[in-house]
């Protein structure tokens, strides 16, 4: 959740660290620092706030070629400069930043109190420095020693660099749970948590596995285990550019992501679609055609987003397979001691692949048995690493905290999914050829949604003064409307509930009044009349409808209408989709949001 970036050169450190933290800025943004070595000296300066505040402060130059620099997002202790990485020993000798959770940092600050070490802050981050500091004076025979043995002490998450002043040409890295990446460039080296910080400077990376540390220098770099076993690790070209995580003349990423859908559509159907057979091909899933009739239910899990696109998959495998399928938080799965069946296909859900109640839930399916596939947008991350097999949804590096183009890549994988579940069963090849060309279609449909967005904005403006919103839908349009809440609450703060139409009757229509709009998700299916008749009962209690539909409803019985295309009944949601990110998205421009930094949130969450 928080961006780590670290640098070994000839370059001043400082400018390239301070890049590497605005590209990582998404990741978390509640405060910002960096350490570099200076005249023997560990040089720190932190601001709590935007890594815009820690440049601001940076305005004395302090040329040095090795550096470390952190951006955090709170988990022990709040926002502070005092809580903001790196955390120094009491000599200040070594500097730390860290990505993951200390678990036991309790103990281990006790410890360190009862042995007369002052601590300076509430982070479970500042503990290590101490003991890393500790080996070094009690004889750890290099940097890496002192961090290994420091790491055996400590039960958690990591991702670190560590600087020490006494050695001012290396960094130690370590990885356990949080993403570590070398980037190698022409004698320089990077450390990032993520790719995004790197591939500005080189393509050729390093990922760290767990339970590996890395000596970094200037020209090379050395890999052993936590046990001093040594590794061997060859660099890997990365097809991210810099233009990725630019925004290339839009406003914001949310805004660039939304865009990029017709084309991360394309991407994620490409070479996967066979008119012939009317089915899907899904190479990656290692499942031929008899494992897959061995399927008998099919459960998606994820959060948040990914949690709303499993909703959508399992109507679809449902619809097109006729399999029971269905779709549960990661985070409660996982707390739950689920009753594993060895006949279910489950889905792991994740953009980034290192959201960790996902990764959990990956871990115990895998511990009990059970047969689970990634669908994970980062290649290389924990969660595809961990399933080993899946499909990879190709949408792009995805930077706004809004999930967008990977949220929409979800659902096409899965109809796709769906579709292929469906062809080794009992799906005709008539409605095969049906789904194929409306996965076809999605890409032009999707960009007629974009290109409404006047008449979208226009929506967002009149309502958006509302303190609250109900977004309903039933069966096909249900997940619609609880992504369509889930975007609205996260990027505008407006309190937006979502409900099934038909259980408004049984008590949430005593909120209805005139300062209540309701989103009402109309497909144009068997429903429809039903949706109507939804819309009815808001009306006649006084409140504001917004439908959101591809039907013709009767003039009038809607306050506003958006409208999209119609196409196959079973792909109709994903479409519905995004013209509510459009809708949250001009409600919070509208309220001067930032949308790309909603408060509180980060755009990966690796913490319980
Ligand atoms: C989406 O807009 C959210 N920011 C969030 O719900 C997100 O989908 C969730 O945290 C899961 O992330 P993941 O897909 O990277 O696992």
């Amino acid at each position: 959740m928080c961006g780590i970036v670290g640098y070994v050169g000839t370059r001043d450190a400082i400018p390239v660290l301070v890049e590497g933290l605005h590209r990582l800025e998404y990741r978390g943004y509640d405060s910002a620092g960096v350490a570099v070595v200076r005249r023997g000296k560990v040089v720190v300066t932190k601001a709590a706030g935007r890594v815009q505040e820690l440049r601001d402060r940076l305005t004395k130059p302090t040329p040095s070629t090795i550096g470390i620099a952190h951006t955090r997002w709170a988990t022990h202790g709040e926002p502070s400069d005092r809580n903001a990485h790196p955390h120094l020993d009491a000599e200040g000798r070594i500097a730390v930043v860290h990505n993951g959770i200390i678990e036991n940092a309790k103990q281990l600050r006790a410890r360190l109190g009862a042995a007369g070490v002052e601590l300076v802050s509430e982070t479970d981050t500042e503990a290590i420095a101490h003991l890393i500091a500790a080996e070094l004076a009690a004889g750890a025979g290099s940097l890496e020693d002192a961090v290994r043995a420091a790491l055996r002490q400590v039960e958690g998450t990591y991702g670190l660099v560590v600087l020490d002043r006494t050695r001012p040409d290396e960094l130690v890295v370590a990885r356990n749970g949080s993403p570590i990446v070398l980037g190698i460039g022409e004698g320089e080296m990077f450390v990032a948590s993520d790719v995004a910080a790197l591939v500005h400077h080189t393509q050729r990376v390093v990922f760290l596995d767990d339970g590996e540390l890395a000596t970094v220098r200037a020209g090379e770099y050395r890999t052993s285990t936590l046990e001093a076993r040594r590794t061997s690790k060859e660099p890997t070209t990365v097809d991210m550019v810099a233009d990725d995580y630019e925004l290339g003349g839009h406003p914001d990423f949310m805004r660039k992501e939304m865009a990029e859908q017709p084309e991360a559509v394309e991407r994620a159907l490409r070479g996967r679609l066979d008119e012939r057979f009317a089915t899907a091909h899904l190479g990656g899933l290692g499942l031929d055609a008899m494992a897959l009739r061995a399927v008998r239910r099919v459960k998606f899990l994820g959060c948040g987003s990914a949690y709303y696109a499993g909703q959508l998959g399992a109507n679809l495998v449902e619809e097109l397979a006729r399999i029971p399928a269905d779709a549960e938080p990661a985070s409660e799965f996982r707390y739950r001691n689920p009753v594993v069946d060895p006949d279910t296909l489950y889905v792991a859900i994740s953009q980034s692949g290192e959201t960790l109640d996902t990764l959990a839930a990956v871990q115990e399916l895998r511990r009990k048995g059970g047969r689970v596939i990634g669908a994970v947008n980062v290649v290389g991350s924990a969660v595809a690493r961990e399933c080993g097999s899946g499909v990879f949804l190709h949408a792009g590096p995805e930077v706004s905290v809004a999930s967008t183009k990977a949220m929409t890549n979800m659902t096409v994988s899965f109809a796709m999914l769906a579709l292929l579940l469906g062809r080794v069963r009992d799906l005709s090849a008539a409605s095969g050829q049906r789904i194929v060309a409306g996965l076809r279609a999605l890409p032009a449909r999707i960009e007629e949604v974009l290109g409404d967005d006047a008449a979208i904005r226009e929506v967002a403006k009149r309502h958006a003064g509302a303190k609250h919103m109900f977004f309903l839908g039933r069966v096909r349009g249900w997940p619609v409307a609880r992504e369509g809440a889930q975007k609205l609450k996260e990027i505008s703060y407006v309190h937006a509930e979502a409900y099934q139409s038909a259980e408004l009757k049984h008590g949430p229509l005593a909120l209805i009044d005139a300062d209540m709009p309701s989103v009402v998700v109309v497909p144009d299916d068997e429903l429809l009349s039903k949706n109507l008749g939804t819309i009815e009962q808001i009306k006649a209690r006084g409140g504001p409808v917004i439908a959101v539909t591809n039907a013709d409803l009767p003039e009038g019985l809607a306050d506003d209408v958006i409208r999209v295309s119609r196409g196959e009944p079973e792909l109709d949601p994903i479409v519905l989709t995004v013209a509510l990110q459009l809708l949250a998205y001009h409600l919070a421009v509208e309220l001067g949001r930032d949308v790309d930094k909603p408060r509180n949130l980060a755009k990966s969450v690796t913490v319980e």
